[in-house]
């Protein structure tokens, strides 16, 4: 991925610089506020970019934590992942989902995605589920690996809720917790059929994973993340974890992690906090404006599909083209940064070769990430600039659909001259 270019008249993937910037004297005045206090570790500005995070999320408790995978590790632990369970998710993910996975002790079992929504398959989920033996004692027994499955991960992609509805169901049918990877979808919403409303990312599971990593809608000046929850029971462990395991200083009810957000990314993430939905609105309105250069172009690229019962916050706007790897050379030819996420599914990754999964095994999976090119996708990307991307892709999506069938041409051609 190419977050700048320096080519001239370049377009960068991501623009990290003009968004900190504008807020320059919001955020030295944090750092300032952190000197002349000393509060580098916990303290009120924890507590309050917490409070304000739980607030826009729209859940009663926010934990804020070091990084998304820390904040997805404590709350798998805080909602009863434990050594030997089974925690399924999908294999279209960046790393760190199944990392929290394994460092929480557990297994993670993939199911495949949804073709249009790149999130995971609530039918694929249930065939996996039905699969499953319940044990003499009740619990419900993977088929691949023959251990208990305890919880489920749906992972919110590109700033895409999955489809939690059915998700949720087939959970409370198989009673298994649900833990949401909100990690790219900061205020992304989802209209529950089942409670009539929309709801935000973060809201709906036993608890959920946010990372602030500097790219991200709600980005930090460095690493970290936070776990939200309506329980307070798994807020309390989640503390706990992110604290040596204590929750008076040094009482350790548990061994726990040094997990905890550092004051200062606190408040600069509180300062940001203010302007995200202002910034979700405009990566929308990017995201729409794509969607109408594009729609000129007849079947030369997929955009993003976004079901009715969905409003991403794009953190990611991802296309498929039919020969990406020559797009991606091409657009990096005339200064246009883009990136893939992800190009290998991590079932088939190296370091999950010991799970014995093969090529073929979630086709879908395997399709996308062989397809997807995530585009130039930031607030202040400009319309210019937009109109310029969809320019190059479709000058070379047209000139690839001409060498295709000039090709075809010629082998036909000397088919009927051999016969
Ligand atoms: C889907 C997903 N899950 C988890 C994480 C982990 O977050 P962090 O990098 O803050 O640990 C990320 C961050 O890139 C992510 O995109």
């Amino acid at each position: 991925m190419s977050v700048s270019n320096t080519l001239p008249n370049s377009i960068p993937f991501l623009d990290l610089v003009t968004p900190h910037v504008e807020l320059e004297q919001e955020l030295t005045g944090v750092f300032r506020k952190a000197l002349h206090t000393g509060g580098f570790i916990g303290g009120p500005m924890v507590e309050e970019f917490e409070k304000a995070f739980a607030a826009f999320c729209k859940t009663t408790c926010s934990v804020a934590v070091s990084s998304g995978t820390d904040a997805l590790r404590f709350a798998l632990m805080a909602c009863g992942v434990k050594a030997g369970d089974v925690v399924v998710t999908v294999p279209h993910t960046f790393i760190a989902t199944t990392e929290a996975i394994s460092q929480a002790g557990a297994l993670p079992e993939f199911v495949d995605i949804d073709e249009r929504t790149y999130n995971m398959s609530p039918e694929r989920l249930q065939e996996f589920l039905e699969q499953c033996k319940k044990d003499k004692s009740g619990k419900l027994i993977s088929h691949r690996s023959g251990r208990p499955v305890t919880a489920i991960v749906p992972v919110h992609l590109y700033g895409q809720i999955a489809d939690m509805d059915a998700i949720l169901k087939l959970a409370e049918k198989y009673g298994l917790a649900v833990i949401e990877d909100a990690c790219q979808a900061h205020g992304a919403e989802y209209f529950s059929r089942k409670h009539n409303r929309w709801m935000k990312a973060g809201s709906m599971g036993r608890a959920a994973a946010f990372s602030f990593y500097p790219g991200k809608n709600l980005g930090a000046c460095g690493e970290a993340g936070a776990a939200t929850t309506n329980d307070n029971c798994v807020a309390d462990k989640m503390k706990m974890l992110r604290d040596h395991g204590q929750a008076k200083k040094y009482y350790h009810d548990v061994e726990g992690y040094n997990g905890r957000l550092d004051a200062i990314q606190a408040g600069l993430l509180h300062a940001k906090l203010t302007h995200l939905a202002k910034w979700n609105a405009q990566r929308r309105e990017r995201a729409a404006e794509y969607n109408r250069l594009f729609a000129a172009a007849d079947e030369a690229v997929v955009s993003p599909f976004e079901p009715s019962w969905s409003r991403a916050v794009y953190h990611l706007y991802v296309i498929r083209a039919d020969d990406r790897d020559g797009l991606m050379n091409h657009l990096k030819k005339v200064g246009i940064g883009t990136g893939i996420h992800y190009p290998i599914p991590l079932h088939l990754q190296k370091a999950y070769a010991t799970m014995a999964y093969s090529q073929g095994d979630f086709p879908v999976a395997e399709k996308a990430a062989a397809e997807i090119v995530s585009l130039p996708m930031f607030p202040q990307l400009t319309a210019e600039q937009q109109a310029r991307v969809v320019e190059e892709i479709l000058n070379f999506s047209f000139r690839f659909a001409r060498k295709h069938v000039e090709a075809e041409a010629a082998s036909l051609a000397a088919a009927d001259r051999t016969a």
